[in-house]
């Protein structure tokens, strides 16, 4: 079992997995147009942590990094059908955490999570409350009817993966 961050950067290997993770996210998320998945997914300011098992996506979370703001925009997050609730989803935001802090320079995450998936992101230490500044964050993120805004702090120092 591994772990990959990556963007759509012309290898081969990278296409085979983002677009495994796309297929996911659209079956997954049956209420997001499947265009806009593929848009964002191939977008190259979109980056996409993998959960990789067997050379084979089992789910992933494709953010949006917002260097100059300090947050990033979580877009998507899926784990396949037959692999849910077996602890991948808190694995893999867990290497999102760490990634992002250490390799992105960010200080938070900001979802628009579906009503289904609130409780999922309490768990990850996600709030309804949002901490950051307004002006820190308007105007870069899209409003999106369709969820609620939740946010989440990371942690500065905390080991987020072993
Ligand atoms: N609602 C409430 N709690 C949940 C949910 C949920 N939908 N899913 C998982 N949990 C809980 C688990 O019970 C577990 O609790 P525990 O730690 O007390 O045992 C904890 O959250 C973590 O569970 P994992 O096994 O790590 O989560 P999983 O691997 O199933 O991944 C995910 C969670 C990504 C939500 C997955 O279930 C999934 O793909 N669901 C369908 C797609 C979806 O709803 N995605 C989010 C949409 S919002 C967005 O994309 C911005």
């Amino acid at each position: 079992l591994k772990f990959e961050c990556l963007s759509n950067d012309g290898v081969d290997k990278h296409m085979v997995w983002l677009i495994g993770l796309k297929n996911i996210f659209a079956r997954q998320l049956p209420n997001m147009p499947k265009e806009y998945i593929v848009r964002l997914v191939m977008d190259r300011s979109h980056k996409s942590v993998m959960v990789i098992r067997r050379n084979q996506v089992v789910g992933g979370i494709t953010y949006r990094p917002y260097a100059s703001q300090r947050f990033g925009e979580i877009a998507f997050c899926a784990i396949t059908a037959d692999e849910q609730v077996k602890g991948y989803g808190t694995r893999l935001m867990n290497h999102l955490k760490q990634h992002a802090r250490d390799g992105d320079g960010l200080t938070h995450f900001l979802t628009y999570a579906d009503n289904n998936a609130v409780g999922y992101f309490i768990k990850q230490g996600f709030t309804k409350e949002i901490h950051l500044d307004k002006d820190q964050w308007h105007g870069y993120i899209k409003d999106y009817d369709g969820g609620i805004l939740m946010e989440c702090k990371i942690d500065p120092n905390l080991p987020y993966t072993d």
